[in-house]
């Protein structure tokens, strides 16, 4: 199923494109289309032709590609999902497949594809292979946009997180030191009632102001390290996960785990308060809808790729359903692993347990 040839001297003696039989025609478009990789495959999925598009967007000459699975152009990640079969079978079974996502050029880049995969098939039905146009949306106005968009909210995130660190701060230092000297002014007073045997026995009302404080500062700690963990600034990531899956556990009674193999792996500002917030809302979706007994917490990384696994033993969700109007939590998880370059997975079936699955290239997170 290779490209038709073009005959040379069946256009040698062309003056205007009518003068071109008709398959050459097709051929001489095919070759002249530089802004549009168009290929076809084999029904198992193996590259069959090429065209110059193909070489100039994923970087492979003819001779490199031809033979070779089209698995290739795919992330890792994908790959390990299975992304690259399933859209084969989709394409057999419908007809077409229309996707938009990473997709990795020769010298291991990754650019944002619009791929569209058709079934060819002979006059009888039976299948021949895949024609596939990608197209490179990199430069295109619509990343530009989506790039901007994304800007937008990263900047709106990172002065959220800082007005929420000063907030907290604020609670910590003043609230808290001014409770701290109203306990010890309490203190005092109950001191001399004690004194007195006349108003001894106020001594017990006393005590139960002093025990309303410290009900007080506790519940001002805990806001405060619900705003921003202080442990995120002072020790870093895996100590704040590590801090936050043991609040989790005492709080709702489901046992969290966090298992850490990222090695020397130094998280940037903006990567760990990123990665704290999807575990923390991840672990908030545990505590509302899951019914789960634990949840597994697992960084890890290669030289290239680092991942983060979110993955309980809950009664798992349908997530065919259309997300409720107000269900924001996964997308807000989806907005901010791409704000690192990554992809996520949601896998789940009722029944089955939730697992949020992410990867992102190392460099974005360090
Ligand atoms: N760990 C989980 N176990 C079971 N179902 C889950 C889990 N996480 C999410 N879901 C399902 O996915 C849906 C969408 O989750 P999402 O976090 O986007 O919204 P939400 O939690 O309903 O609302 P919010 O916008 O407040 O987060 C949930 O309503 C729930 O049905
Ligand atoms: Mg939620």
């Amino acid at each position: 199923m290779a490209a038709p040839k073009i005959e040379p001297s069946r256009i040698a003696h062309a003056t205007s494109i009518s003068d071109v039989p008709l398959e050459d025609r097709y051929a001489l478009l095919i070759e002249a289309v530089h802004d549009y990789a168009i290929f076809m495959l084999d029904p198992s999925g193996n590259v069959s032709s090429w065209n110059p598009g193909a070489q100039r967007i994923k970087g492979y000459s003819h001779d490199e590609i031809v033979g070779r699975h089209f698995s290739t152009f795919y992330t890792e990640e994908d790959i390990a999902a299975g992304k690259p079969a399933r859209e084969l079978e989709i394409a057999a079974a419908e007809g077409r497949v229309e996707d938009e996502g990473w997709r990795v050029r020769r010298d291991g880049s990754r650019f944002w594809a619009n791929v569209i995969i058709s079934a060819v098939r002979d006059s009888k039905g039976e299948l021949l292979g895949f024609a596939k146009i990608t197209r490179d949306m990199t430069d295109r106005v619509r990343l530009a946009e989506l790039e901007r968009a994304s800007e937008v909210s990263a900047q709106v995130q990172i002065t959220r997180e800082n007005e929420q660190k000063r907030i907290a701060r604020e609670l910590h230092d003043d609230l808290g030191q001014q409770l701290t000297a109203l306990k010890m002014s309490v203190a005092l007073i109950e001191a001399t009632l004690a004194a007195n045997a006349a108003t001894a026995p106020l001594v017990q009302q006393t005590h139960a102001l002093q025990t309303e404080i410290d009900a007080m500062a506790m519940s001002l700690r805990r806001i405060a390290s619900d705003l921003r963990p202080p442990l995120l600034d002072d020790l870093g990531l895996t100590a704040a996960l590590e801090w936050l899956a043991e609040d989790f556990t005492k709080r709702y009674g489901v046992v969290a785990s966090v298992h850490i193999a990222t090695g020397e792996l130094h998280f940037n500002e903006f990567a760990s308060t990123t990665l704290f917030r999807i575990v923390q809302e991840a672990l908030t979706n545990v505590a509302r809808h899951a019914r789960a007994s634990r949840v597994r917490i697992e960084l890890a990384s290669t030289a290239d790729t680092f991942s983060l696994e979110i993955e309980d033993d809950g009664v798992g969700a349908a997530l065919d359903l259309p997300p409720g109007s107000a269900s924001f939590g996964l997308l807000g998880i989806r907005e901010r692993v791409r704000q690192l370059q990554g992809t996520v997975s949601f896998i789940s079936s009722p029944g089955a347990g939730f697992h949020i699955s992410i990867r992102s290239p190392v460099t974005s997170v360090q």
